[in-house]
């Protein structure tokens, strides 16, 4: 009886010991999680300045700028900045039109694509956003891609 009694003791102990340590490398390895990108870019204050200054760029752009002419561009800039905080994060809700269906039609080339990509780093230059945050950004929009490029 007494032997049991010492086991059962020492078993709890060993379990309270192994919960304590799982719960200490839970702890540390929350303590050390990586920022979601949104709150890395500076949230929406910060993904708002880069699209202003992104779509300033296409606007000054002769390669692509013709192609919104007739666009409602504060609507746009709206819809842009909706979709970087979704995808990058934040708590927004993109409400635009799905890729395929806002690009149809439009015989968008890859020369056309790598002309906005061009711009759009160029305005993450602008805010000195560091080369890991561009690269990450640019890897959730270039799965876009085929939505939106139509010809080669
Ligand atoms: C990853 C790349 C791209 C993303 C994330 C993107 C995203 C968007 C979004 C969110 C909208 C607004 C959707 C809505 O109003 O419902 C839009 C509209 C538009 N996009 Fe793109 N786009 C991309 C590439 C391009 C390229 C390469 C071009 C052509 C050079 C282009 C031309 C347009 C035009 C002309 C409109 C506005 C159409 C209108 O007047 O309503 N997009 N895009």
């Amino acid at each position: 009886m007494r032997i049991s009694a010492n086991y059962l003791a020492i078993g709890l102990a060993a379990g309270l010991l192994m919960t304590a340590t799982a719960c200490s490398t839970l702890e540390s390895t929350m303590g050390k999680a990586t920022p979601s990108l949104y709150d890395r870019l500076g949230q929406k204050p910060a993904i708002t300045a880069v699209v202003d200054e992104f779509v300033g760029n296409v606007a000054k752009d002769n390669r692509i700028n013709g192609r919104f002419a007739t666009t409602d561009i504060p609507r746009l800039k709206g819809h842009l900045v909706d979709q970087v905080c979704m995808a990058t994060g934040g708590p927004c809700t993109y409400k635009g039109r799905d890729m395929v269906t806002m690009h149809k039609g439009m015989g968008i080339t890859n020369a056309d694509f790598n002309a906005l990509v061009e711009d759009l780093v160029a305005a993450l230059d602008t805010f000195k956003v560091p080369q890991a945050e561009q690269k990450e950004l640019l890897g959730l929009l270039g799965p876009m891609k085929p939505d939106i490029v139509e010809l080669p």
